[in-house]
């Protein structure tokens, strides 16, 4: 496949009498004639700059774009997760674009929101992944607040997460520092501006491929029209991590939120107010996900993977490798450049910067880092809610404070859920 596009982009480019060293700088640039081999299919076929580029012999067979979705609950490694993509020069990665969708819902007014169900919901979800798949960011302007002017907004939401969107031609201040291996959360912020969407959109157009991470799609089956809509080739990374350790996590994240857990944390007693339906929705999501994904429908086949976080925290090479070969691209050079700096995985030490943008510099570790910071009485309440999810995906249960310490002892099972191509 990444062959027989790069071909036709050869062949496209030296008709055109573009020397082959080009190819990659028209690439990436914006006025090249080779975009428009990826562009025939979407409603781009209709912008007359396009057409007369879509003749149908130059057409590949099958579009190689990919739509990746990274799909993920809050706190369960997804940053880290969605670093492997974002790295990665020809994929155009978007970090959580259904915040601004869940603000915009929240913060109408509770008339309308009583009326605004949660199917309504789900679908302007379905309708921003579609829009920003075919590389409308423009679509976002519906539910950014305050409402863009000129297409250029400041409040995108982590924006610094994208690398698309800290580099040129979206922000041309980044060049150096975009292609150095400096975070971009340490310089984009201050050096790019506000966001002009329409930049954005065409960046998008100007990478192969897109991908999208999201916390916010509770089960795989709301995204089942998606996976069936002709226009996308979607693959669906779905993330999942021992709910003890989201627990951990969002106690450490969201203390306001987790107030009540902190202090049973602290004293060893349940308090009453304390709310055990998030962590048991989060289960019950989880499993209901991999579940559907496990028992392989017509409309998953081929676009499901399932990861578990702590997997790949143990071996981010194999695990990476895996998924980009379940996605159907090269892994490339930056990608593993990036797991090597940050996953200690040579057992090299750590650089500065590693230390304050991600909890991830030893990424065994942190993975297991739950243990030692929650009280035994909390994970055996967890154990209890969650007892289905755990076996489903192979997380052990403890029964002593001893053996939760004992790192020594895993609790995660060696389990393989699926070949990666079925
Ligand atoms: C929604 O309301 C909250 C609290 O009033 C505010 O902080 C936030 O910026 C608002 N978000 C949007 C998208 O308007
Ligand atoms: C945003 O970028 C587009 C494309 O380069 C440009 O035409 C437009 O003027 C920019 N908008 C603003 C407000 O700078
Ligand atoms: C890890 O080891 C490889 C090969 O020995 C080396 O090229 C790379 O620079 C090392 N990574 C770090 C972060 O030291
Ligand atoms: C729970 O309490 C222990 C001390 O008893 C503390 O070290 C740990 O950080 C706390 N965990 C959380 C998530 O607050
Ligand atoms: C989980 O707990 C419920 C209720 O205690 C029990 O019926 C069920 O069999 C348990 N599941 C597993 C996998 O142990
Ligand atoms: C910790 O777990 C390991 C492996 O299960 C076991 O061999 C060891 O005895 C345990 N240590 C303690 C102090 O329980």
């Amino acid at each position: 496949m990444e062959c027989s596009w790069k071909t036709v982009l050869l062949l496209v480019c030296a008709s055109l009498g573009v020397q082959y060293t080009a190819i990659r700088t028209l690439r990436d640039s914006l006025s090249g004639p080779c975009q428009g081999t990826y562009r025939c299919q979407t409603r781009h076929h209709r912008d007359s700059r396009w057409r007369a580029l879509c003749d149908d012999s130059w057409m590949p067979v099958e579009s190689p774009r990919k739509h990746i979705l990274l799909f993920a609950t809050t706190r369960s490694g997804s940053s880290f997760t969605g670093q492997l993509l974002n790295q990665h020069p020809g994929i155009f990665y978007v970090f959580e674009p259904l915040y601004h969708v869940q603000q915009a819902f929240t913060n109408s007014s509770s008339r309308l929101r009583r009326t605004l169900d949660r199917r309504a919901l789900l679908g302007a979800y379905r309708d921003l992944l579609l829009n920003l798949y075919t590389c409308d960011l423009h679509f976002m302007e519906n539910y950014i607040r305050p409402e863009p002017r000129d297409h250029v907004t400041s409040s995108y939401f982590r924006r610094s997460s994208s690398h698309a969107l800290c580099s040129p031609p979206v922000c041309s201040e980044g060049g150096d520092v975009a292609a150095s291996d400096l975070p971009d959360e340490t310089w984009c912020p201050k050096k790019c501006g506000a966001l002009n969407l329409t930049l954005a959109s065409m960046s998008c157009l100007s990478r192969e491929h897109v991908a999208i991470k999201t916390v916010r799609v509770p089960e795989v089956g709301d995204l089942r029209t998606l996976t069936e809509d002709p226009r996308l080739d979607l693959k669906i990374i779905h993330l999942v991590r021992d709910p003890r350790a989201i627990l951990a996590s969002r106690m450490m994240a969201f203390s306001d939120q987790f107030r009540a857990w902190k202090i049973w944390n602290a004293t060893g007693r349940q308090p009453r107010y304390v709310d055990l339906t998030q962590i048991t929705s989060t289960c019950k999501d989880m499993a209901a996900s991999a579940e559907t994904g496990l028992q392989r429908p017509a409309w998953l086949r081929g676009r499901y993977l399932l990861v578990r976080y702590e997997d790949l925290a143990f071996k981010p090479k194999d695990k990476a490798t895996e998924i980009y070969r379940f996605v159907g691209l090269e892994m490339e050079d930056r990608v593993r450049l990036w797991i090597a700096k940050n996953t200690n995985s040579n057992g090299s030490s750590p650089s500065e910067w590693n230390y304050r943008y991600s909890t991830t510099r030893d990424s065994r570790a942190t993975a297991e880092s739950w243990r030692r910071r929650l009280g035994f009485d909390i994970v055996r309440t967890v154990q209890n809610l969650c007892n289905d999810t755990l076996a489903l995906l192979g997380y052990k249960q403890v029964h002593s404070a001893a053996e939760l310490r004992n790192l020594s002892h895993s609790l995660v099972e060696h389990r393989t859920f699926q070949p990666v191509t079925w």
